[in-house]
């Protein structure tokens, strides 16, 4: 589907189907507005909904969507705005057609501004058709829609039409991390995303792409994630990104990347298991932005670390009480071989402390069950030793409608990682505050003087049931967010 942006043209808007909301049938063309008054009308209860008309082809349209946004009016904030798009996709879709003008509303252009507004239209449009069927050999996909036009007073202005740019290539890097997410683990193991980030980067000018297995691993000293991947019958791979941009700063971006987490030894029960090939959603939204960046050609230089194994229970797997040694050193025990999140990430953090200068070190995993009891399945924690970065990132998350939540690194709690054997445990000594110890584990082994957040997204980045902006599966979470982050870099 192509999003494009014009001017509201006079008369004639020539395609399947017309979207307008309550408060702009005034700008339709005479034609059409006569079939929206009427439906408007009839609007007492201020209720919010979708009336549908068939226009009878008036203004070149078969179909008209009149939107109620109902007694609370238009959305406030960008996720709010972005989900009635994506509602009003559902109902273009249930019309079959194959092309369709949205008329932006006058209201929204005030409260965003026309560049924002088309930028987050734009984006919610593309990932609300979203569909992930590779897999499925019966039946069609939902959505048939090949264009889709906003239309605004005035779409000439140069950073308007660059705003729909953007934003076309923002939601396929979302829409490249749901696809490596809803892959199977079986389809997107280590070496898979070895290759996700090979393609990326020989395709891409300014990219360059290292990869390293076990062979390196160990020469590297990382015997933390050679101790996870232990267990597993397919090789663990190390892999680094760079993109060189013009300026002296640079962004460094750490993914978790299990591509299945059983749990390991300490295997996950039913319930809890099914969803495990999510695990390495850090590392797709980290492939995701990389696949964009040339395009987008930020000023900021950005490297992106992916710690890729399974986590699988073996004769050969790591067993409650072993013991393993970080790349910095540390000695870690493992108490509890489902807490391999933090074990990998302890190996790439020290990675990057080594060999990685960065003015940001930015982590993002699926690291806790106990986020996603502290904060549900949409809001993902951040945690922070800087308080400028944790405002930047909890700022751009809300710019863009990925709910982010500051929890604390809460220093009076480190005893939990207390090991009687070793030099930190990696689990908690009790059931409570676990997002906080994960976040503190890694804390480990972040160099004191390095600015870093870490991001707990294993609430947000699978989704349990479809919503309009996403289906079940696989959300891109913390795609959008990044890539503003990178952007606003100077
Ligand atoms: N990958 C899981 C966390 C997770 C849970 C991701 C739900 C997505 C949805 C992680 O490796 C894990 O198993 N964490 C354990 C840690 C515990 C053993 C300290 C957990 O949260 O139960
Ligand atoms: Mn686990
Ligand atoms: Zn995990």
């Amino acid at each position: 589907m192509t999003v494009t942006v014009k001017s509201v043209p006079q008369g004639f808007l020539g395609a399947t189907v017309v979207v307008c909301f309550s408060g702009d049938v005034g700008r339709l063309p005479a034609d059409l507005r006569s079939a929206a008054e009427a439906a408007t009308a009839s609007d007492t209860a201020g209720e919010s909904r979708r009336v549908v008309i068939h226009t009878g082809g008036k203004a070149g349209a078969a179909w008209l969507i009149v939107v109620f946004p109902g007694k609370t009016g238009l959305p406030r904030d960008a996720e709010g705005w972005m989900a009635a798009v994506a509602g009003t996709m559902a109902g273009i879709r249930d019309t079959g057609s194959k092309t369709a003008v949205f008329l932006l509303p006058a209201e929204i252009v005030t409260r965003f501004g026309a560049t924002r507004a088309v930028e987050l239209t734009a984006v919610a449009s593309r990932l609300a058709v979203y569909e992930f069927r590779p897999h499925k050999t019966k039946g069609e996909g939902r959505s048939v829609l090949t264009s889709f036009d906003i239309l605004l007073d005035d779409a000439k202005p140069k950073p308007v039409i660059r705003a729909a740019e953007t934003a076309g290539i923002i939601a396929d890097a979302v829409r490249l991390a749901r696809d490596l997410v809803n892959e199977p683990s079986s389809v997107m193991t280590p070496d898979r995303l070895a290759s996700v980030a090979e393609t990326i980067a020989a395709g891409e000018t300014g990219v360059t792409c290292q990869v390293m297995g076990p062979t390196q691993l160990k020469r590297e000293g990382m015997g933390a994630m050679l101790g996870i991947a232990q267990g597993s019958d397919i090789e663990p791979r190390f892999i680094k990104l760079s993109y060189k941009g013009r300026s002296k700063k640079t962004i460094l971006l750490i993914g978790k990347g299990i591509t299945f987490d059983s749990g390991g030894i300490s295997l996950k029960p039913t319930g809890h298991i099914e969803t495990m090939k999510c695990d390495m959603a850090g590392a797709a939204t980290i492939l995701g932005i990389f696949s964009v960046l040339a395009k987008l050609s930020p000023a900021v230089n950005v490297v992106g670390l992916i710690a890729a194994t399974e986590n699988m229970p073996s004769g050969h797997a790591v067993k409650p009480g072993d013991i393993v040694t970080a790349m910095n050193g540390m000695t870690i025990e493992i108490l509890n071989t489902d807490a391999e999140g933090r074990v990998v990430l302890a190996d790439a953090i020290s990675y990057a402390a080594r060999h990685v200068k960065a003015d940001e070190m930015i982590d993002l995993a699926t690291l806790t069950g106990a986020c996603v009891v502290a904060l549900g399945e949409e809001i993902a924690g951040i945690f922070s030793n800087n308080d400028a970065l944790a405002a930047a990132l909890l700022s751009e998350a809300a710019d863009w409608g990925e709910p982010l939540w500051r929890l604390p690194l809460a220093d009076q709690y480190k005893d939990e990682l207390k090991s009687n054997v070793a030099d930190v445990s990696n689990v908690g000594k009790s059931r409570y505050g676990g997002a906080i110890n994960g976040a503190l584990f890694l804390k480990e082994f972040v160099p004191d003087d390095t600015t870093w957040a870490h991001l707990d997204i294993a609430g947000p980045a699978f989704a349990e049931k479809d919503t309009p902006l996403c289906p079940y599966g696989g959300t891109g979470y913390g795609v959008r967010t990044l890539i503003a982050h990178i952007l606003s870099a100077a």
